[in-house]
């Protein structure tokens, strides 16, 4: 089963066409993607990598419905946006196709009927819930609600984002509309349900033995123990029947007679989207799509984020089995979560790192952010990005190891040989045959992690090799003994222009654009992976010009990037459903002894920069608030402020000072904060209700 398939295929998730494509994508479902792609192809392998906007859904729908638009203009936008994000990051997919296609809603119909024929859906009228304001029926992120498998508050109607559980809108806990946060109403419909109990034998034997239809089919050691382990937890829960059809307008819509109204779940018809990419990545080339999808010899592969799992390894090939004809996935090989400076990525929030913006502030240097997200790589557990982290990998690893590796011995190469490989005698000292060794291995152990999608090994491999070069470098003086030794001078150089030569064809799927300047510098025009492991750049070959590989990231450049974090401007139409609340009851309301309150002191909470402690009057009390607004009001700029008061607030203690009450305070779309100040005569003590 370890021997090389006929072809692959390769699929990264289809990205939501509603909003722009940040760190947390690249690293999950695509970067990984891109550098086993890039690999493969450097082997000569058959392999075809297609992707595509994701454009229908709930998250498109309520998307528009949030900057006042329609769906259609929402997908146009970020189909566009998220292609330029890919492209300037060097992410390059064979075909990047989009999911509102005629040729797609044309598939993906063929698609269902098949199914339907084939008896896989059962059509059922159950009671589902109903939006009485809003008039529409409530599923996925329609609605949302406590998870009853972790302590997340908000899932959607359709799965957990925090524990990755896949969910109905029956399971959650006090379940709300996210249209307009009331509590649903039960209401009847039909819709066609897969019966997933029915696939629980095939998919566990499938799962846990990697054997499908009595054959071997994959190696399960090759897939992540998180992944097995969701798929796992999720079929041992016990698989229940899941609703394919939606009541909703926007996505394809149901082929059947009398279904009008309803379309198909995004979660059918988007992974359907990997085959229409395939059939129009194909017609373009003038090939046949089929054995991509249909010959056992070939591989499907599906890079995606860890909150698609059960999609991918449940859902889908359930689909394809009951279709027929059609191959499983090979391997899922799903990321876990990137977070960012110490806390998770919200869109909501800006917190975020957007490609598009990166691009932007450090143009052509989109290679640094692939070191190091692929340094980083969430592969096996979530994992942090941090501008501090990203300056010294870049200035510490790509400039002073890679950077200075390159440039020195281009240098002296030039100044003592003529700008020529010099040549090399066959006298080999020790140092230079443990190199060598070195040489020799690092193609297979950088090829053999890429295999086993542990990308962040063979990137540690590969710029091993360059690490024992510079070494060798700094140890080998050249510069001494080209004044004695003008042979050995000549060996030392022709074995690290071998080195330099061999980084930049096994680094080449991580730094595309440096490895193509490392090429032009050794004066060829190709990097062939066969020649990889001995020697590339033969004796008297002329040596291109020096290269500038890499600059270095500055503190001012940290600091700037820090500070657009959380900073919401020029983000309109980011606040998500997520700040959206649900319902409350009038007796809650009531419950809250709300007033307003005078504040007649103020000072900053020692070592805390965001905190002010508050001296605040209520008309029968004076008492402490301790309150986080410290960066954004000055103490005197508060004192004799009138504010809104929750006044019977448990008491907390705050880094050591006990607040009794919480100030409120209006968070503006641009990140700012401004208080609710009761109108004026309002005295303290006076009563909000
Ligand atoms: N749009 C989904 C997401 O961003 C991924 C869809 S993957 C596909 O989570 F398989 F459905 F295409
Ligand atoms: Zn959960």
């Amino acid at each position: 089963m370890s021997e090389q398939p006929a072809r692959t295929l390769v699929t990264s998730a289809l990205p939501y066409a509603n909003g722009p494509i940040h760190i947390g994508h690249i690293a999950g479902a695509y970067l990984p993607a891109d550098l086993y792609v890039r690999y493969l192809r450097l082997r000569k392998r058959d392999v075809v990598w297609v992707c595509g906007s994701d454009e229908h859904g709930a998250a498109i729908t309520l998307r528009a419905r949030k900057e006042g638009t329609t769906p259609r203009a929402i997908v146009d936008r970020y189909h566009e946006e998220m292609q330029k994000a890919f492209l300037g990051l060097d992410i390059a997919f064979d075909h990047y196709d989009r999911t509102s296609s005629k040729e797609h809603h044309a598939f993906a119909k063929a698609f269902f009927l098949e199914l339907l024929e084939k008896g896989a859906f059962t059509e059922e009228t159950r009671q589902q819930f109903y939006d009485p304001v809003e008039k529409q029926f409530l599923a996925d992120r329609y609605i949302q609600g406590g998870c009853p498998k972790c302590s997340n508050d908000s899932a959607y109607g359709d799965q957990c984002e925090k524990c990755g559980s896949a969910l109905s809108p029956e399971e959650l806990v006090e379940p709300k509309s996210t249209l307009s946060g009331v509590t649903p109403e039960l209401r009847e419909t039909t819709l066609w349900y897969l019966p997933m109990e029915r696939h629980e034998e095939w998919l566990r034997t499938y799962l846990a033995d990697g054997k499908l239809d009595g054959e071997a089919h994959h190696d399960t050691a090759a897939w992540k123990a998180h992944v097995l382990g969701q798929c796992r937890s999720w079929i041992d829960g016990g698989l229940q029947s899941r609703a394919m059809t939606r009541d909703l307008d926007w996505g394809v819509p149901v082929p059947v007679e009398g279904a009008e109204g309803k379309v198909l779940y995004v979660w059918l018809d988007a992974p359907l989207g990997y085959i229409t990419a395939t059939r129009n990545w194909a017609e373009k080339k003038g090939v046949d799509w089929e054995p991509y999808w249909k010959d056992k010899d070939t591989r499907l592969l599906h890079f995606i984020g860890k909150d698609n799992i059960v999609f991918h390894c449940i859902i889908f090939p359930i689909l394809l089995k009951e279709h027929g004809g059609y191959l499983l996935p090979h391997n899922v090989p799903a990321n876990e979560f990137m977070n960012l400076e110490g806390d998770k990525i919200s869109t909501s929030r800006n917190w975020a790192v957007w490609a598009k913006e990166y691009i932007e502030d450090f143009p052509g240097r989109s290679d640094e952010m692939r070191y190091v997200l692929a340094s980083i790589m969430p592969e096996q557990k979530d994992a942090e990005f941090t501008w501090e982290d990203f300056q010294s990998r870049v200035n510490n690893e790509l400039a002073d190891v890679l950077g200075n590796f390159v440039n020195r011995v281009i240098v002296l190469s030039s100044k003592y040989f003529d700008s020529k490989v010099p040549n090399a005698s066959q006298q080999r000292t020790e140092t230079d045959e443990a190199l060598c060794a070195l040489l020799a291995s690092t193609p297979d152990s950088v090829g053999a992690s890429i295999e086993k999608f542990r990308f962040r090994d063979a990137l540690q491999h590969a710029m091993a090799l360059v690490r024992a070069g510079n070494k060798y470098l700094t140890e080998e003086e050249p510069w001494k003994v080209m004044k004695t030794d003008p042979q050995r001078t000549a060996d030392i150089l022709n074995l690290t222009l071998q080195v330099t030569a061999n980084a930049a064809i096994v680094l080449s799927p991580f730094l595309p654009r440096t490895a193509k300047k490392m090429a032009e510098a050794l004066g060829i025009d190709h990097l062939p992976w066969d020649a990889a492991g001995g020697e590339v750049v033969p004796a008297g070959q002329p040596l291109g010009a020096l290269p500038i590989l890499f600059e270095k990231v500055t503190d001012e450049q940290v600091e700037e990037q820090r500070a657009k974090l959380g900073d919401k401007k020029g983000k309109e139409g980011m606040r998500d459903v997520e700040n959206e609340k649900g319902q409350t009851t009038f007796d809650d309301f009531q419950a809250m002894d709300l007033r307003v309150a005078e504040v007649v002191a103020a000072e900053k909470v020692q070592g805390a920069d965001k905190l002010l402690q508050l001296t605040v009057r209520t008309g029968y009390d004076e008492r402490t608030v301790v309150s986080g607004i410290a960066e954004h009001f000055t103490p005197e700029e508060v004192v004799g402020r009138k504010v809104t008061l929750l006044a019977n607030l448990a008491p907390r203690k705050i880094r050591g000072v006990v607040s009794q009450g919480m100030v409120l305070m209006a968070s503006t779309e641009d990140g700012g904060l401004k208080f609710v100040t009761p109108e004026e005569g309002a005295e303290p003590g006076d009563i909000i209700r």
